[in-house]
């Protein structure tokens, strides 16, 4: 038996090597025959088990998806139970239950009158590149057309399609594509807002509160209200990317409930399956909505094929239902705080470690005199204790489900603790 399970993991591994292509993977390395590539078996709660059976604490959520753990009962009987029914149909020229459901719930999130109409698209990316022509084309139907470009951020993230691509503004990332995409102006602040002239920008899109793949960099508190003010005076549309902050992460429901600022276009994704299935959400007010209406000519002429996926708006609405039956958000500062405490002490008097930054439970941890790997072989060593996370250069990103308890927090710090130790020393 032994010796079928070691057969194999040795077969899966040169299978994947021989036909695989992953994201954001430098391949020589990962097909190099000194690389064993993790293969993930299973998942309980909060931890992941290997094909070998070894047990790790998912660390980053199964790359910031994860909201409630894996295997949760309640998204499993309502996947099985949308099965029974059906997994996909076309959501152009028909409609379904769990959409329309998901969609009012949606919708109900946020303060009354705030939103007024859901979009499905599949995921992050798309859901950025929604609302993105959702805005060039508003300022079209409203007599705009001198509004052509966007403005973002220095350290941006919005995705990988080509215009959500053009957003970013990370250069290992980005660099290769400047120019091939729409017009954007990146900004260090909203300080640079002032010199704007705003008559030419469509809308300015942003990671509220906090930028996740620059290295979970924080923005300054009273951003998000100076962005909607300069917004609401020079007419731009504000846009937030709730791709990661979305469904509790910061520590509310979204980030933008911190500083008490809607936006005119929210894209979420991610979390909104509670990290089972791709699914994503462009959320728009009345105003932006009502200007689509009014003959073909107006149409809205964008879609995918898996739009409005049953199966993805039947976990989605598991997902939320969970949120309210475990009191998620209610127990989050609990664990929190417990998290942040646990930093502090982790970082106490540690030369090794440099600045700590958390936001809920999002949280990046940078290695002092790293040299850009520092971060991978420390996770990569964290991985034998028991934690599986990743590093964006020499920053440690923890950001694990929400269903984590004050114990596997502790666990999972100890666990980083002993990788970065044996790693520096
Ligand atoms: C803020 C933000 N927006 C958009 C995306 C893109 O999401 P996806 O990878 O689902 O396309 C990401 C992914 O990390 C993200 O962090």
């Amino acid at each position: 038996m032994g010796w079928l399970i070691i057969d194999l993991v040795v077969t899966l591994s040169e299978k994947d090597k021989a036909y695989l292509w992953h994201p954001f993977t430098e391949m020589d390395q990962w097909c190099a025959s000194d690389h064993q590539p993790l293969t993930i078996d299973r998942g309980e709660g909060v931890y992941l088990y290997d094909i070998d059976g070894n047990c790790y604490i998912d660390g980053n959520a199964s790359i910031w998806t994860n909201i409630h753990g894996h295997c949760h009962p309640v998204i499993d009987a309502a996947l099985r139970e949308q099965l029974d029914r059906i997994a996909h149909c076309s959501f152009l020229g028909t409609t379904n239950e769990p959409a329309i459901l998901l969609a009012e719930k949606l919708v109900g999130l946020f303060p009354r009158a705030t939103f007024s109409r859901v979009f499905f698209s599949d995921d992050g990316s798309t859901a950025v590149e929604c609302a993105l022509k959702m805005a060039i084309q508003y300022c079209q139907l409203t007599g705009q057309r001198e509004r052509r470009e966007f403005i973002a951020f220095e350290g941006a993230y919005h995705g990988d399609t080509l215009g959500a691509a053009a957003l970013g503004k990370i250069p290992a990332i980005h660099q290769r594509f400047e120019g091939l995409g729409m017009p954007v102006r990146h900004l260090q602040s909203s300080a640079q807002l002032q010199d704007i002239d705003g008559t030419k920008v469509v809308a300015v899109v942003i990671e509220p509160l906090v930028q996740g793949t620059a290295g979970i960099r924080l923005w300054p508190r009273g951003m998000l209200q100076e962005l909607r003010q300069w917004c609401d005076d020079t007419g731009v549309l504000l846009i937030f990317d709730e791709v990661m902050t979305g469904f509790g992460r910061t520590g509310k429901m979204f980030a933008c409930e911190h500083e008490d600022v809607m936006p005119d276009l929210m894209a979420l994704a991610k979390g909104l399956t509670g990290g089972y299935l791709p699914l994503a959400a462009t959320l728009a007010t009345a105003r932006i909505y009502e200007a689509f209406l009014g003959g073909s000519e107006r149409t809205f002429y964008y879609g995918h094929s898996y739009s409005g996926n049953p199966l993805g708006c039947a976990a989605a609405l598991a997902s939320l239902r969970v949120f309210e039956q475990e009191h998620t958000l209610e127990h989050l500062p609990a664990k929190v705080e417990h998290l942040a405490a646990g930093l502090e002490s982790f970082a106490k008097g540690n030369p090794h470690l440099g600045e700590v930054r958390q936001c809920g439970l999002v949280t990046g941890i940078d290695l002092s005199g790293g040299d850009g790997t520092l971060g991978a072989r420390c996770c990569a060593a964290a991985r034998k204790h028991g934690l599986l996370t990743r590093a964006i250069g020499d920053t440690v990103v923890f950001m694990p489900p929400l269903v984590i308890t004050p114990a596997q927090i502790d666990e999972a710090l100890t666990a980083l603790g002993r990788g970065i130790a044996e790693i520096v020393g």
